[in-house]
């Protein structure tokens, strides 16, 4: 199965990818943890995309397309993935087309989150991560048995700088300018798949399951 996640800031796609994940046994993709892995490492691909991540604007798409395909390159790619995050503009879902339909394994559906705004700034204010084992919480709807400190191994868990209200707010701006012409392109293509992602996260993860029925493998 070769699933693309899509929606805004917050909606619950890395969340949800995780899931699908466990479930499925295919690779989570996403291009928010690999370019953060980069800017941590300090990378000449990190120190480009540090500038527009902490504006809330988009990577380029040349940038964003050679580091997917590299990635999709890798083997344990071969059996399916969950693109969380990638494609989010029209150019990148053409270079992803046409990569796939060179690979003769094109995408089995694009499922699409939707949660309102005041919702996203709502999640996002809250979501604290475990820098070690990355695993995301939430101090409203999810947190940690201890006051921001990782479950897992004791960690002390941190926030991501682009969680901030005014970052987060452009984030949504930039998302809702580039959501249309890329539904459009998928739904021309008859994939396209929508989940109200406004309910308890056990909720979506059963609707998400619904919304691909007939694709499991
Ligand atoms: P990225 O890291 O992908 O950020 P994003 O798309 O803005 O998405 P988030 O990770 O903020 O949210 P999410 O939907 O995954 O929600 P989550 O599951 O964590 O990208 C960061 C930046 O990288 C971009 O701004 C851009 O600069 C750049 N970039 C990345 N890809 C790019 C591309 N293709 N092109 C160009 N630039 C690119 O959940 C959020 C919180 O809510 C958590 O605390 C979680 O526990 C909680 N939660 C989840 N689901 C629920 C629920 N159902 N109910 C209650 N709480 C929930």
């Amino acid at each position: 199965m070769q699933l693309v996640l899509l929606g805004p800031p917050g909606a619950g796609k890395g969340t949800q990818a995780q899931r699908l994940s466990d479930r499925y046994g295919i690779p989570q993709i996403s291009t928010g943890d690999i370019l953060r892995e980069h800017v941590q490492e300090g990378t000449m691909l990190g120190i480009k995309a540090r500038a527009y991540m902490d504006r809330g604007e988009y990577v380029p798409d040349d940038v964003m397309v050679e580091m997917v395909m590299d990635r999709l390159d890798n083997p344990d790619a071969d059996g399916g993935f969950i693109l969380d995050g990638f494609p989010r503009t029209v150019p990148q879902a053409h270079a992803l087309e046409r990569a796939l339909e060179r690979a003769a394994r094109p995408l089995s559906a694009v499922v699409k989150f939707d949660i309102s705004d005041d919702m996203a700034v709502r999640r996002l204010s809250n979501r604290w991560g475990c820098p070690l084992c990355k695993r995301t919480y939430n101090l409203e709807f999810k947190p940690p048995a201890q006051d921001k400190v990782c479950d897992a191994d004791g960690t002390g868990l941190e926030r991501r700088a682009d969680d901030e209200e005014l970052t987060v707010r452009r984030r949504l701006a930039v998302y809702s300018e580039q959501m249309a012409p890329l539904e459009r392109f998928y739904e021309e293509r008859g994939l396209f798949r929508d989940v109200d992602a406004q309910a308890l996260e056990e909720l979506v993860a059963t609707r998400t399951i619904e919304a691909l029925k007939g694709l499991e493998p």
